[in-house]
């Protein structure tokens, strides 16, 4: 008798090419998450969900939000309210930039071009990655005028510069300097999904004509990471070295220690952008919430700090600027909202994402930002549950069909 053979899966289906119109089922920001699904292929999808080793970190920036409850106040007159601020000397309509993230091509064809023009339309600032897939010049053009641009420290200083001319050439207004990812562990999701990063130099925009560095020989008994990885790790001199050689606001990101907030302030950062890289960095290092108050007790109120990590909701913003943050950066639902939908879905992802810190501000009785403090928060007593996990059914509080509340 012939064995009968064991049954397969059918293949997963190919992705779904991105629309040009905002989907159906985007009620919520957080929402493009479980959209996302269908538009990229699952080993892509697990690089940009995963972190670095065990998501540890992933896993804590998320659950941090669940700890603090928004209480909500009676009888406030808010119809003045607004969410206007000004950053580093620019006005910006609401608190919320795109945080800078790598290789968007992977995510859409045209990339940060369609991310930078839907931040513009959406009144926020938009930060470009050293490791964009498309060059700085070419995104500045989609981009408005709240553009940065984010800094890896290159192996060559003489990359390094050219590289800070160009922005500034192209209108960039900031530098944000990233100094938590001198070293990444792969994250073994995203290994386990299949996902191999593809050669860089036909992905990295911005470092196509420079010099590649010279692969480093290790002596008999050198450390692959202390000799090897971090050989061309930047050093306090270096951040010196950079602070000298531009007239445009140097930002610090990655920052998670008060020591180093405050050290970073007497060198002269303009700000500090508390981070963990999305627990992409150190896994295991704590959730970027859970700092942001110590962080922002060292500077004292004046100086500016930004946050970033696991913010899937207006809600999520609403508790960092609560504790302690000026402004918040989107990273993951930026690239999801970008994968459904381009410049489309990345404007609709942001206009609902403004709107939910307004709703949470206007229950909260704060109808400006300086109204939002920690004051506005409750701890919360009982194990946090994540409803934007995107597993979960969405549900559309504006639709009549909805259960009553
Ligand atoms: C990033 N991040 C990042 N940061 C940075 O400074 N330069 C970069 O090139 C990248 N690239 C990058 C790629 C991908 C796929 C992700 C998901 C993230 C980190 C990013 O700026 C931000 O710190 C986190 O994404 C914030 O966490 P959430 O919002 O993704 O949870």
């Amino acid at each position: 008798m012939t064995p009968t053979p064991p049954p397969t899966s059918p293949p997963p289906a190919p992705p779904l090419a991105p629309l040009e119109r905002v989907p159906e089922g985007a009620w919520n920001a957080a929402d493009y998450e479980s959209l996302a699904a269908r538009h990229l292929a699952p080993a892509h999808r697990a690089y940009v969900a995963g972190g670095s080793g065990w998501d540890t970190t992933v896993a804590a920036n998320r659950a941090a939000f669940g700890r603090w409850a928004v209480v909500p106040r009676l009888l406030r007159d808010v119809r003045a309210g607004h969410t206007r601020l000004s950053l580093g000397g620019q006005a910006l309509a609401h608190p919320l930039l795109l945080a800078p993230v790598a290789f968007q091509r992977l995510a859409h064809p045209r990339g940060e071009a369609d991310t930078a023009r839907a931040a513009h339309a959406a009144g926020a600032g938009f930060i470009a990655s050293t490791l964009s897939s498309l060059p700085l010049e070419a995104i500045a053009q989609a981009a408005g005028p709240a553009r940065w641009f984010q800094l890896y420290f290159q192996p060559a200083r003489e990359t390094t510069l050219d590289l800070v001319r160009r922005a500034e050439a192209a209108g960039y207004t900031a530098l944000v300097v990233t100094l938590d990812a001198s070293i990444q562990l792969a994250s073994r999701s995203a290994l386990r999904a299949g996902f191999r990063m593809p050669a860089a130099d036909g992905l990295a925009g911005n470092l196509a004509g420079y010099p590649a560095g010279a692969a480093t020989a290790l002596a008999e008994g050198e450390s692959r990471i202390f000799q090897g990885a971090m050989r061309h790790a930047p050093t306090w001199d270096d951040l010196r070295w950079l602070l000298a050689q531009t007239r445009l606001p140097v930002w610090v990101k990655g920052v998670m220690h008060p020591d180093d907030a405050v050290a970073l302030r007497a060198e002269g950062a303009a700000g500090v952008v508390v981070s963990n890289h999305g627990g992409r960095s150190l896994d295991g290092a704590p959730a970027s919430l859970a700092v942001l108050p110590t962080v922002r007790a060292a500077v004292g109120p004046g100086y500016p700090v930004l946050f970033d990590g696991g913010v899937r909701t207006g809600h999520d913003a609403f508790k960092a600027l609560a504790l302690g943050a000026d402004a918040v950066l989107v990273g993951r639902l930026q690239v999801y909202a970008l994968a459904v939908a381009g410049a489309v879905g990345v404007a609709h992802m942001l206009t609902l994402l403004v709107e939910e810190l307004q709703a949470c501000m206007a229950q909260a009785g704060c109808a400006s930002l300086a109204d939002i403090g920690a004051h506005c928060l409750a701890a919360q007593p009982w194990p946090p549950v994540d409803t934007t996990a995107p597993s979960g059914t969405p549900i559309d509080a504006h639709d009549p069909n909805a259960p009553p509340c």
